[in-house]
């Protein structure tokens, strides 16, 4: 068994409201039986991307399981590379930050969609050559594909400003690739869909939760709730079955 703790857009700020947002998820995990294999962080690590901002993200981690972060669009390259270095297994020192990471069993390929100085999503033809190359190679274990922007539309007016662009190439490289799960985060909500015939798991956002334009208003009339329980998604993968999937809000 792999169980596997997916955080999403914790946007750390140097404010309390943002850190204790992350530390009601991180304290869960602490207080766990059995610890988790790994703990994914889908994106918007920081709000700013500021290096003071990754500071406080690297002292709020778990120090004692194995944390993998990708960026956001709420991130900057240089100041994520410097500060998470030891979070990061990525050549260079440049964008993008692309890894592949086994852990526990699986195999973990890591997209940065972002670009820089921009909130949409995008990858480059270099970056579907090597996310090709990645996932022709044999691997004996369950295979997550994680990125910060959801590769499709979700038909909403504020989670849908910013998508990935060119989905179409993303979901031709995907197609018929021994794929367990595409996990994903930027939309802040807990989501289920899927994309070229996988399922595509969203982590809920921390720091706060976009509601769908027909749920009920927030009391300011924001298009973003502040309060809603910040939440986290469980994969868990038994050898030979499907994944399994539990949403938290502790
Ligand atoms: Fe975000
Ligand atoms: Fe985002």
């Amino acid at each position: 068994m792999i169980v596997i703790a997916h955080l999403s857009d914790p946007h750390l700020d140097g404010t309390a409201v943002a850190r204790d947002r992350l530390r009601r998820i991180t304290a869960y995990l602490e207080a766990f039986r059995t610890p988790v294999d790994v703990v994914l962080v889908s994106g918007d690590l920081a709000d700013h991307g500021d290096p003071a901002e990754y500071a406080e993200l690297a002292a709020e981690l778990p120090t004692d399981l194995p944390v993998l972060v990708l960026p956001g669009n709420h991130d900057v390259t240089g100041p994520l590379r410097n500060g998470l270095a030891s979070y990061l297994d990525s050549p260079g020192d440049g964008h993008p930050i692309h890894q592949v990471r086994d852990v526990a069993g699986a195999r973990f390929v890591l997209l940065d969609t972002s670009v820089p100085g921009e909130d949409y999503g995008f990858l480059s033809d270099d970056s579907l050559a090597w996310l090709s190359r990645v996932l022709a190679e044999p691997f004996d274990g369950p295979i997550f594909v994680a990125m910060h922007h959801p590769p499709l539309d979700l038909h909403h007016p504020v989670m849908d400003q910013w998508p990935l662009r060119a989905q179409e190439p993303l979901a031709a490289v995907l197609t018929g690739k021994p794929i367990t799960a595409i996990l994903t985060g930027h939309v802040h909500n807990a989501v289920v869909t899927s994309f070229a015939g996988h399922p595509v798991l969203g982590a809920p956002g921390i720091r706060s939760t976009v509601p769908l334009p027909f749920e009920p208003p927030t009391a300011e009339g924001s298009p973003i709730d502040a309060e809603a329980y910040p939440g986290l998604a469980l994969h868990i993968h038994y050898p030979g079955e499907p994944l399994q999937t539990f949403y938290r809000f502790p």
